[in-house]
């Protein structure tokens, strides 16, 4: 059964879904686009930063080698959430052969729910003793972690919910007669949730996602319990917005979430404010919280540029121009994407 007829039955079943559960059945349900495709790449539907340029992935290699050698210095379990390609973690393992103790003392987990991208990333990545897990089901092993993300948070599904006197959240039906989906909306009477929206008071619009929280929360637990850091860097906002983020993306074009049932991106802005949040009931430490761009510069992707661009010719100068750019700029993902580090030691 296609995910478009899926969607369609649960509809037709229930009456309505939220848009939690549409995202859901879009991405993660059966040939769903997140379980069996590649959207990563120019050919494909979008490029994250590690695919724009090896610089993001050195600099971040430089960032984790420096935080290890100052409060690890030991074998420690090296975790990335959904790898995608590969491409960050090749720069990071390159990188690190400047530092064979670094190297030497990686235990390797790679957790990635996509079948086609976790065999891509099966003859990408060259290093012996690599773990592949669909979930976070990490076993402690009595030593310390680095856990890591790019773009992984923002693939949740959230639910969608707006302030007009009363708290309602946006609903999805089918029309059969004119066969197509609509938005609609129904008041919320959940006592948990108009808790949970009495933050958004000010705002009055609010994108929630339990399977995001219940994630991130799996982690801070882990790190508190077994020691280590956790890096993740995404699309996302601390300030909450006063407008809904939601978006799906088809072949480098922005497109209508109804368009392409199960084969287009859909993604919404991470609330880091509610991960710091939850960092600190775990009682983590928040290292560090800061846009890509401030990110980028500190850990040195300037000098890096400088340095790629030595003896090279006028085209790969320009090219890696604009790929320092498009990661740093305001207008481009220099501000857009946070980097959010919490740690326990
Ligand atoms: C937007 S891509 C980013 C890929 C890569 N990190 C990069 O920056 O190029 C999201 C990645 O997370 C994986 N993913 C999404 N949701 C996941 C989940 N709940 N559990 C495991 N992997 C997931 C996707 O299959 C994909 O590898």
């Amino acid at each position: 059964m296609t995910i478009e007829k899926l969607i369609i039955n649960k509809i037709i079943n229930k009456g309505s879904i939220d848009v939690g559960e549409f995202i859901q059945l879009c991405q993660f349900e059966n040939d769903g686009y997140y379980l069996n495709n590649n959207p990563i790449g120019r050919k494909n539907d979008f490029i994250t930063s590690p695919e724009i340029s090896q610089m993001f992935g050195e600099v971040f290699a430089i960032f984790l080698i420096n935080y290890w050698e100052k409060k690890i210095k030991t074998n420690f379990n090296l975790v990335e959430l959904g790898p995608g390609t590969g491409a960050l973690l090749n720069d990071l393992l390159r990188i690190s052969s400047n530092n064979q103790k670094f190297l030497n003392a990686i235990n390797l987990t790679l957790i990635e729910k996509n079948k086609y991208l976790m065999q891509l990333q099966k003859s990408n990545v060259n290093f012996e003793n690599t773990n592949w897990s669909e979930e976070f089901n990490l076993q402690n092993n009595n030593i310390p972690s680095i856990i890591y993300s790019n773009e992984f948070f923002d693939c949740f599904p959230v639910r969608q919910f707006y302030k007009k006197g009363k708290w309602c959240e946006k609903i999805i039906k089918y029309n059969n007669s004119e066969k197509n989906f609509t938005f609609s909306s129904k008041k919320v009477e959940d006592n948990k949730i108009l808790k949970n929206l009495e933050k958004f008071d000010h705002v009055k619009v609010a994108e929630i996602s339990e399977s995001r929280t219940k994630y991130f929360n799996l982690i801070c637990k882990f790190i508190k319990k077994n020691k280590g850091v956790f890096v993740t860097i995404d699309y996302g906002y601390k300030n909450l917005p006063n407008h809904l983020s939601l978006q799906s993306v088809y072949n480098h074009k922005k497109t209508h979430i109804f368009e392409n049932i199960g084969n287009q991106d859909i993604t919404a802005h991470v609330n880091f404010d509610e991960l710091i949040d939850l960092a600190n009931a775990h009682n983590l430490q928040i290292d560090l919280f800061c846009t890509q761009k401030d990110f980028l510069i500190t850990c040195g992707i300037k000098e890096r540029k400088n340095n790629l661009q030595k003896n090279k010719n006028e085209e790969t100068i320009k090219k890696l121009n604009l790929d320092y750019k498009r990661l740093v700029n305001k207008s481009q993902m220099g501000e857009i994407f946070k980097v959010l580090v919490v740690s326990c030691f």
